[in-house]
């Protein structure tokens, strides 16, 4: 993607493309400015895609990249910064990736993936997908939309950077006011570095925990001065420590995204019984039912674990639910990742 020339004042040109894309955001803006809702109701995209994949790139320390195309090179649907892919993968295996590519590149999405140690997800991408692997994907969707703004601050942690970067290039190309701090446990672990480099140096501050210790979230908030978008995504302290030191002040907005659960909240201890496997499970108050019926049944599905992508909905045979995410209406089924029982026992058919 090649940045328009300034105007004889030295504006920035309108590209027809970001024109058109920041349409688009300002139509998301104004149905999501209705409501707030805590986890993103996120509607299924009713699109399931055969990809093939057609580069595996190493990005950092224990990070590699996936190029995916149409197996016939058509152009691909479109997307906007925030949106992210559900992979099913040959194993089975469901999980979710933040489209880091170019919005304007319809032959391909690409996605980023850290090596977790004990992640089945991670571990079959790393060790079993290479040039020519054929994946199923549903999307894109959007749980994290940027909105149009006039300033910017975005906090990326580590592999938490894919949802970012193609935010930090659409507000550059938006004539936005921004800054991008960028941390990790070492510059080698932290992907992209060549790419952003292709960016103003000084909107860009990258923080290795091994060079200057551990950021604080007032620390990283440093910049957001009223008026300010503050965009994070991050391992779960990472957010939570911005969560717990942004004060809102009327201007200044916070949106962030997790890869990771967020803590269950006023949860109270329930049991579950799992109808066809023939067992009884005690969830403790601080566990998700998910959680524990995925030790003693490995396959059960489950992607998000946020309760917005419907993976895990399960057939509720008896039993009063707290439903706990807008996408878990009575229908007869239950999100297991993020609901409860309001009270007593759950009957599921698993
Ligand atoms: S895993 Fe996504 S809704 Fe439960």
């Amino acid at each position: 993607m090649t940045a328009m020339p300034p105007d004889l004042r030295g504006r920035r040109a309108r590209d027809p493309f970001w024109v058109t894309v920041s349409a688009v955001f300002r139509g998301i803006e104004r149905v999501r400015s209705l409501r707030a809702p805590v986890i993103p109701n996120v509607p299924p995209v009713d699109r399931t895609l055969r990809l093939v994949v057609q580069e595996v790139r190493p990005e950092a320390d224990g990070v590699v990249s996936l190029r995916l195309g149409a197996p016939d090179g058509r152009a691909l649907p479109r997307w906007q910064p925030g949106c992210h892919l559900d992979v099913r993968l040959p194993s089975g295996r469901r999980r979710q990736y933040s489209l880091c590519g170019d919005p304007a590149d319809r032959r391909a999405y690409r996605v980023a993936v850290r090596m977790i140690p004990g992640g089945a997800g991670s571990t079959e991408i790393h060790h079993e997908l290479h040039e020519g692997t054929t994946l199923t994907v549903e999307g894109p969707r959007n749980a994290f939309p940027f909105l149009v703004r006039d300033r910017y601050l975005f906090l990326a942690g580590g592999i938490g950077i894919t949802p970012v970067l193609p935010m930090v290039r659409a507000a550059h190309h938006l004539g936005a006011d921004w800054h991008l701090v960028y941390t990790g446990r070492t510059r080698a672990s932290l992907p992209f570095l060549d790419e952003l480099a292709a960016l103003p140096a000084d909107r860009i501050t990258v923080r290795a925990d091994d060079e200057v210790g551990v950021p604080d979230g007032a620390g990283l908030l440093r910049g957001a001065r009223p008026g300010t978008a503050v965009y994070c995504c991050g391992p779960a302290p990472m957010i939570d420590a911005v969560r717990g030191a942004f004060v809102p002040d009327g201007n200044r907005t916070l949106h962030f995204e997790r890869f990771a659960p967020p803590a269950v909240v006023d949860g109270r201890p329930f049991e579950v019984e799992l109808r066809r496997s023939g067992l009884t499970l005690r969830i403790p108050a601080d566990r998700s039912a998910l959680d524990v019926i995925r030790e003693a049944l490995p396959d059960v599905p489950y992607s998000c674990r946020q309760g917005f992508c419907g993976t895990c909905r399960t057939p509720l045979l008896a039993g009063d639910a707290d439903r706990r995410a807008p996408s878990d209406p009575d229908d007869g089924s239950i999100l297991i990742c993020v609901s409860r029982a309001s009270a007593g026992r759950l009957t599921l058919n698993l």
